[in-house]
C-alpha cells in the first residue's frame, strides 16, 4: 500500500490519510482522508486565507480500483469561504441568455422591452456553487465613451451581502479597461431601493424621462412601487475617472 497515492488522482489539498484498513485476502482498502488541521483552510471560491469553516461533511466514495485493490475512501470535507468573496465568484456568462430569463425580469416588468434587450451585450453572474444567483448586462454604447448597465438583479435569498456592489465593481472595472469613462444606468423613479443602492455606490443623478413607463412600451398601468406611481424613468452615471466607488 505505502506506494499508492491518491493526489495523482484528487485535487485535495491540506489533507491527511487519517487511517487506513487494508484487507490483503479480500485486495480491498479503507482510507479515511480528512483536513489536516495544522493548515489554516483555503477558500472553496478563490484561494485566499479563510478562518471560517461553514459546513462539515462526510462523503464515501466507491468502485475505485488501485493495484487490483477494491478501494474505498471515507473524505470528511469542509465548506470554506473567506470573507473577501463570500462564497460567491463572479464571471462572465458563456451561456445562453434564456436560462436567465426569471433573473432579468426580477428587473424588467416589460416583456416587450426585455425580449428587444436581453440578446444585447455581455453579461457578468454572481455564482454560488454551480448556483447563479445573480447577473448584470453590460452594454457598450458604440461610439461614446459610456457603458450601460441594462438589467441587473440578484435573487432575493442572495440579496444585503455585496453581491449587487460586486457586481456593479465588476462593470465598472470592464467598462475602465475598454477606456469608457461613463457608467450609465436607468431606474425606476419609484423605486427608491435603487435610486439607494446606485448612489451610495457612487452614482449621481443625471436626468429623468417622464411618462418612459407606459402601456405602449408593456408596462401594465396602475403598477405602483412604494406607494408611488411607477412613471418616470430616472438615468444616473458614475464617473469612470474619478476615484468615486462602484468597486
Ligand atoms: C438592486 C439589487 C441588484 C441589489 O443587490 P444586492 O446583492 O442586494 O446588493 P448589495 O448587497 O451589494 O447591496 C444592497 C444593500 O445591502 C447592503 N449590504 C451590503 N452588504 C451587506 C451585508 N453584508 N449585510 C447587510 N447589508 C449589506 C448595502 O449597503 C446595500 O444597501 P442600500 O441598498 O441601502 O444601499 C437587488 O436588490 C435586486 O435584485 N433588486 C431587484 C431587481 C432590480 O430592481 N434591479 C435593478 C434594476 S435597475
Ligand atoms: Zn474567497
Amino acid at each position: 500500500m505505502s506506494d499508492l497515492s491518491v493526489s495523482d488522482y484528487f485535487p485535495w489539498k491540506r489533507v491527511k490519510v487519517a487511517s487506513q484498513a487494508v484487507h490483503v485476502e479480500l485486495r480491498s482498502a479503507l482510507v479515511r482522508i480528512e483536513p489536516d488541521q495544522r493548515y489554516w483552510p483555503l477558500c472553496g471560491e478563490c484561494g485566499g486565507p479563510a478562518r471560517t469553516v461553514h459546513s462539515h461533511s462526510r462523503r464515501f466514495i466507491r468502485d475505485l480500483s488501485f493495484a487490483d485493490f477494491e478501494m474505498l475512501l471515507q473524505v470528511e470535507h469542509r465548506k470554506v469561504w473567506c470573507d473577501a468573496c463570500g462564497g460567491v465568484r463572479v464571471e462572465r456568462h458563456s451561456g445562453g441568455r434564456s436560462e436567465l430569463r426569471s433573473l432579468f425580469e426580477l428587473a424588467e416588468d416589460s416583456t416587450t422591452e426585455l425580449d428587444s434587450y436581453i440578446e444585447e451585450g455581455e453579461v457578468h453572474v454572481a455564482v454560488v456553487g454551480d448556483r447563479i444567483v445573480g447577473h448584470l448586462q453590460l452594454v457598450d454604447t458604440a461610439g461614446t465613451l459610456r457603458s450601460e448597465i441594462r438589467n441587473m438583479a440578484v435573487e432575493p435569498g442572495y440579496r444585503r451581502r455585496g453581491i449587487g456592489n460586486r457586481l456593479l465593481g465588476t462593470a465598472a472595472e470592464i467598462a475602465r479597461a475598454r477606456g469608457k469613462t461613463q457608467l450609465v444606468v436607468a431606474t425606476a423613479a419609484a423605486d427608491v431601493d435603487n435610486l439607494r443602492f446606485y448612489q451610495r455606490a457612487g452614482f449621481r443623478l443625471r436626468s429623468i424621462e417622464r411618462d418612459a413607463f407606459t402601456p405602449a412600451a408593456g408596462y401594465t398601468p396602475g403598477t405602483v412601487i412604494d406607494g408611488i406611481d411607477l412613471r418616470d424613468r430616472v438615468w444616473l452615471d458614475l464617473d469612470l475617472r474619478a476615484s468615486g466607488r462602484a468597486a
